[in-house]
């Protein structure tokens, strides 16, 4: 793996958190994008090398609905850039860690993404991303 690529944040309302995060950054977000299949409307900040990606759920049935649910607003996931993001899942599925998704999946900001269950992470869910 690489460096990380992002820091996935579970918000509640995106406008609000926008408007806070520009404060607290200084800079505005460079990018807004909705991903459909997993319900969630995402913004992009980019700091330095790596970059925050706020998420709100556009539906009840979205994971960052239940992640917000469960544990409330806060840090949801960190993302890991990777060159060959299938290399990297057999590699680490032969460690013994759970995908949660078999194959990649198109993720915001023009990724090709797969998460790794937080059970084999100390609770810290993973993404590995490659750009594309
Ligand atoms: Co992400």
């Amino acid at each position: 793996m690489q460096q990380i690529e992002h820091i996935g944040i579970a918000v509640k309302n995106l406008e609000f958190s926008n408007a806070l995060f520009t404060k607290l950054l200084g800079i505005t977000p460079y990018k807004q994008e909705g991903v459909e299949s997993e319900g969630v409307m995402t913004s992009f900040f980019q700091t330095g090398q790596t970059k925050i990606e706020l998420l709100e759920a556009t539906n009840s049935d979205s994971p960052i609905a239940k992640f917000i649910e469960k544990k409330g607003e806060g840090i949801h996931h960190i993302a890991f850039e990777v060159a060959d993001i299938l290399a990297e899942m057999e590699r680490l599925k032969n460690e013994g860690f759970i995908l949660l998704n078999e194959t990649p999946k198109k993720g915001a900001d023009n990724k090709l993404v797969c998460f790794l269950h937080p059970k084999g992470t100390n609770s810290v869910l993973v993404e590995l991303c490659q750009s594309l």
